[in-house]
């Protein structure tokens, strides 16, 4: 029932999805000229992924790839305050094991306190922390990235137009600055970055992370990877409501199947009267 249910309703959502894809594509092109003045961004090309449409659901070696590359490149910089150790093993997101999580947690240092004595103290993380954040304060953030504050990603996926299809191309979007464009000290050149001048520096490399799923370790998949983290971190219950969407679907199905028949039933005996 589930697959036959499926292919009834993919195929004319996704010739629909398709035909939007078309004329979203049709318009991206014909209206992209061949340069941006500073302040305009080129449109913000769509990718595809698992967890788009109405039941996508997240790919899970994606999420734990993403986190790896949080971890090890942005977390230098970024927070991602909202998030606690313990979602990293919730149902609908990387779901490591709690063994994993445990470990994840172990690693980061934790200001607690006061002790017996009234002094602060650190200890190993445990997973009911919530991520902590690499600087104390946003001076000190400042301070640390040239005047720039580098913004808690936590809700990050949310809070710009195009979402993910933003942060990947932001993350793949670094280039040499076009000539004759000043560039003031300390920023980078970014397609996609509104005034084309970041004061972050391009911040994935291929192979700085290592992957142990064999996917390839390029600034391609990185950036994919720790774009659809991100997504999952600003909505966590993303999956929950999909299922639930579906689950209404279906319900919504049988509902106009046993609709249909109770109104046969009224007519014929009708007919028959
Ligand atoms: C060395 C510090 C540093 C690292 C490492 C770093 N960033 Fe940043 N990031 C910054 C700073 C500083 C800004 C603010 C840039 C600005 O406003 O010009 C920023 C801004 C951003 C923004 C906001 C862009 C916008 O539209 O406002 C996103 C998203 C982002 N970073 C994602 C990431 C991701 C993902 C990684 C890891 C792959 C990462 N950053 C690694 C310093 C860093």
């Amino acid at each position: 029932m589930g697959e036959k249910f499926m292919k009834m309703f993919a195929s004319p959502f996704s010739r629909v999805g398709l035909v939007a894809a078309g004329v979203v594509l049709g318009t991206a092109t014909m209206h992209a000229p061949a340069s941006y003045a500073a302040g305009e961004a080129p449109p913000i090309p769509s990718q595809s992924w698992s967890f788009s449409g109405p039941f996508g659901l997240f790919d899970r070696g994606q999420l734990q790839r993403g986190y790896k590359v949080y971890k090890e490149v942005c977390a230098v910089c970024h927070g991602l305050r909202l998030l606690h150790y313990r979602n990293l093993g919730e149902p609908g997101g990387p779901e490591f094991s709690e063994a994993e999580v445990k470990a994840i947690a172990a690693e980061v240092e934790v200001l607690d306190g006061p002790n017996e004595d009234g002094e602060m103290f650190d200890r190993p993380g445990r997973p009911s922390d919530r991520f902590v954040s690499p600087f104390p304060n946003k001076e000190a953030a400042r301070a640390a990235n040239n005047g720039a504050y580098p913004p808690d990603l936590s809700l990050m996926a949310k809070a710009r137009v195009g979402g993910p299809d933003y942060l990947y191309a932001l993350l793949t979007g670094y280039k040499p600055e076009p000539d004759g464009m000043e560039m003031s000290e300390g920023m980078s050149y970014n397609e996609y970055f509104p005034g084309h001048q970041i004061a972050m520096a391009p911040p994935l490399f291929d192979e700085g992370v290592e992957y142990t799923d064999g996917t390839p370790p390029t600034i391609d998949n990185y950036a994919r990877d720790v774009s659809a983290f991100m997504m999952w971190a600003a909505e966590p219950k993303l999956e929950e409501r999909h299922r639930v969407g579906l689950r209404f679907m279906i319900y919504l199905v049988i509902l106009a199947g046993l609709l249909y028949l109770a109104k046969r039933r009224v007519w014929s005996k009708l007919k028959h009267a």
